[in-house]
């Protein structure tokens, strides 16, 4: 069993105070955003990196990042040109969770009816893999946000925890539905429990990453694995992305009736064909993504 460390009970500092946050900045519709930072990355710019951008609260979730995450991922979402996305922070945080004094004053009403998360979730209807890369804290939402993602790397600093209930909450974005799934009953009710957080080494010993790294090779790393991705035929990745992801919807004989429908679909594309095709006549596949 993994061993935890212990946390410093910072949330409880935080909730001393609720003082009122700055009212964001609008940005413009081509990317001017303020929270996060975009770029188009890989030798064939064909990887789209969002690195969230709010240094003064370790990237802490409020609605107006989300705001900007969204639209950010639907923009790499409808570029052709964009075949997997990596979404990171900073090296000393991923995301330190939800902006604990953006909740701080919020009502049970407010909450119930659903204003509070809104469209926190919207990266996991994103049909391009997106990649996670996380360095340092990915706490509460930040760890719920980097389980959303479809692979996990991990600086080897990393830390991840859901802290909630030290601030007397549980995690509402995930936390303890994708955490359990992943890590098992023991560790994610351990951690859910105390609020005790886990190394990069012990999540990857979990299952909850894939792959550590130093520090400051884990974005390049990240993106090279995005390349790879996006190398390959872009539909016949959304086949298998959906494939995947139905085996935590299904019974095992639903998801393997589901896996084998969407093989045989492969023989629908042109991509199917070439791949094959490239291998019988030893050269390399040249997929169009049809
Ligand atoms: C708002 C936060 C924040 C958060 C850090 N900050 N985390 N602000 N919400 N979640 C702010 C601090 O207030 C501080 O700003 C600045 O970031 C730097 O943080 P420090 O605490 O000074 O840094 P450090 O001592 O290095 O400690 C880092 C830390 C600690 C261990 C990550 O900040 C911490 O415990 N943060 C809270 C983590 C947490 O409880 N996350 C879960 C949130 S609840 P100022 O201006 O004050 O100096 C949640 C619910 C999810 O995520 C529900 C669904 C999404």
């Amino acid at each position: 069993m993994a061993s935890l460390s212990t946390p410093m009970l910072r949330g409880s500092a935080l909730l001393r105070r609720c003082p009122r946050l700055p009212a964001a900045r609008s940005y413009a519709a081509g990317g001017n955003f303020e929270y996060i930072i975009t770029e188009k990355k890989g030798k064939a710019n064909n990887v789209g990196l969002v690195q969230l951008n709010r240094p003064k609260a370790l990237n802490a979730l409020f609605q107006p990042l989300i705001n900007e995450l969204n639209q950010a991922l639907m923009t790499f979402q409808k570029d052709p040109s964009i075949g997997a996305i990596v979404l990171t922070g900073s090296e000393k945080a991923f995301a330190a969770g939800a902006d604990i004094k953006e909740m701080c004053d919020k009502t049970f009403q407010y909450c119930y009816s659903g204003k509070l998360l809104k469209d926190w979730d919207i990266i996991t209807q994103i049909k391009k893999p997106v990649i996670a890369a996380v360095n340092g804290y990915a706490l509460g939402g930040g760890c719920e946000l980097a389980m959303m993602c479809d692979i996990i790397y991990a600086g080897e600093k990393a830390q991840f925890g859901q802290p909630e209930i030290l601030l007397g909450t549980i995690p509402g974005a995930g936390g303890t539905q994708r955490l359990t799934r992943v890590v098992g009953k023991s560790l994610a009710m351990e951690m859910i429990l105390t609020g005790d957080r886990i190394s990069a080494q012990e999540a990857k010993q979990a299952g909850l990453v894939s792959k550590i790294f130093p520090v400051e090779k884990l974005v390049e790393e990240a993106i090279q694995c995005a390349e790879k991705i996006a190398n390959n035929s872009k539909i016949v990745t959304e086949m298998a992305k959906d494939s995947v992801n139905a085996a935590f919807e299904m019974t095992l004989a639903e998801g393997l009736k589901l896996e084998k429908k969407i093989f045989y679909s492969t023989f629908a594309t042109d991509d199917r064909k070439e791949g094959m095709s490239a291998f019988v006549e030893k050269r390399k596949a040249d997929f169009k993504d049809k």
